[in-house]
């Protein structure tokens, strides 16, 4: 198992290697849009890593295209729909209403 922190509401999550960023952020209560789970078509699930960035599966190229799509997208920009999971703890910030965004 690893551990999900997401930020701003501190809360940290047990979670699967190999399981996707979103599955473990929804399984913690959090609010995080996902209109199409996997496909990078809707950009819904947008998140910042901010710790354990190499953890996590590389991004795809339909990936990176969705995110050069995205207004407000940084370095440390993720699909989480299609981020999975390594053996190091990662630390999310999400964005959008409960943000402050
Ligand atoms: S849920 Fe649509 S891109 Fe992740």
């Amino acid at each position: 198992m690893t551990t999900v922190t997401i930020q701003p509401s501190g809360k940290t999550i047990e979670a699967v290697p190999g399981s996707t960023l979103l599955a473990a952020v929804l399984a913690a209560g959090e609010p995080l849009g996902h209109k199409c789970v996997g496909k990078a078509e809707c950009g819904a699930c947008h998140l910042f890593v901010q710790e354990g960035r190499k953890s996590l599966s590389r991004a795809t190229k339909p990936e990176n295209e969705k995110l050069d799509a995205i207004p407000g997208v940084g370095a440390k920009s993720r699909l989480a729909c299609l981020a999975l999971l390594g053996e190091e703890p990662v630390t999310v910030e999400l964005l959008g209403f409960n943000s402050g965004f």
